[in-house]
């Protein structure tokens, strides 16, 4: 078969991380696809920022409408981030050319999902978006593929590695909130805007995804509740040790008869749990299926390399015609998600 053309939209540290691994490992995925994947072109807002990597063999194109333009790309890879702005208007020129997008954007997915869904499904194109949960956790193609017989009631963890980065820094080593954040944001673990990390906004836009595909509800992330980590001090996690606990940035959503409810917020862990052994920039997903069980998810959750394994597998889905629809079923047949109850539980 035909190489699979791919374009690059937005080369900060994930973006290396997908030209270094399609470099790296060009022929295990080639066999693995089953036809090689090139990249064809690249864009990014500084063209001449050191990146550490040598791109000087890629085409650079300055507008990134030109990605879509043009006639030898197949699929976009956006990675610019953004709910909104230049991400979503690539996004939507991609889907309405018919081009496959893979995307690590957690954000948009969350505000844009559905509409996204719904212009991939009118053009019959691929829209992928495993990196947008859980960095390298194959975690949306094992609900939405591997549990997919499956009622899920609950599902919950560990969702954003910034912050479980910080907490263990500050347990382990008795680092102050500041000092552990300026070092999660050193290994490339945060958002351009870390507010987004700490608030517990980026694990609401990861639960509002999961909860889509555990539920087939509409995505709904107005309904999400979010309470960060800002607050929490050192003294919090010596006393909460002091109780057998530990402290972490959970994630849950939860359906029953009284509605669906999302909330991300700080909680104690009983330092037994699972979630309690789930060490710096991991993350973990727990969903409860009624037949296959409880099924328990760790991996890493952020970082250019798992991040860039996840969105290469995406790659590599569409090279085999490996994909379905985006949600847990087509757009129109998801279920409206009722409106979280957030006060009552
Ligand atoms: N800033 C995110 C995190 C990156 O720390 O989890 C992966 O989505």
């Amino acid at each position: 078969r035909p190489p699979l053309r791919v374009a690059l939209a937005g080369i900060g540290v994930v973006g290396g991380g997908v030209v270094r691994l399609l470099e790296a490992n060009r022929d295990l995925i080639a066999r693995r696809a089953g036809r090689a994947i090139e990249i064809v072109a690249l864009s990014a807002r500084d063209r001449h920022k050191d990146r550490g990597i040598d791109l000087s063999a890629y085409r650079w194109e300055d507008d990134m409408a030109a990605l879509v333009a043009a006639d030898d790309v197949d699929v976009v890879v956006e990675m610019i981030g953004g709910a909104d702005g230049p991400a979503l208007t690539l996004a939507r020129q991609t889907l309405g050319a018919g081009k496959a997008l893979v995307t690590a954007n957690k954000a948009m997915i969350a505000h844009h999902g559905l509409d996204l869904a719904r212009l991939a499904e009118s053009t019959d194109t691929p829209l992928k978006y495993e990196a947008a949960v859980a960095g390298g956790i194959p975690v949306i193609k094992a609900i939405r593929e591997g549990a997919s017989a499956n009622e899920i009631a609950r599902v919950y963890g560990i969702l954003n590695g910034t912050c479980n980065y910080i907490l263990t820094l500050m347990e382990r080593e008795g680092a102050g909130f500041a000092e552990a954040l300026a070092a999660a944001q050193a290994e490339g673990y945060a958002e351009a805007d870390p507010t987004f990390d700490v608030d517990g906004i980026d694990a609401a836009h990861k639960l509002s995804i999961l909860a889509s595909l555990c539920f087939g509800t509409k995505l709904d992330i107005g309904a999400v509740t979010a309470n960060g980590i800002r607050n929490i001090i050192a003294a919090d996690i010596r006393e909460a040790e002091a109780l057998g606990h530990r402290v972490r940035l959970i994630g849950m959503a939860e359906r029953d008869e009284a509605g669906l409810s999302q909330h991300v917020q700080p909680c104690l862990v009983p330092a037994d749990h699972p979630l309690a052994y789930v060490p710096g920039a991991l993350n973990a997903v727990v969903a409860e299926g009624n037949f296959v069980g409880r099924l328990f998810f760790e991996g890493a959750g952020a970082g250019a390399g798992p991040t860039a394994s996840a969105i290469v597998a995406d790659i590599i889905d569409i090279a085999r015609d490996e994909y379905g629809p985006a949600f847990a079923m087509p757009v129109d047949a998801l279920d409206q998600a009722p409106v979280a109850d957030a006060g009552a539980r």
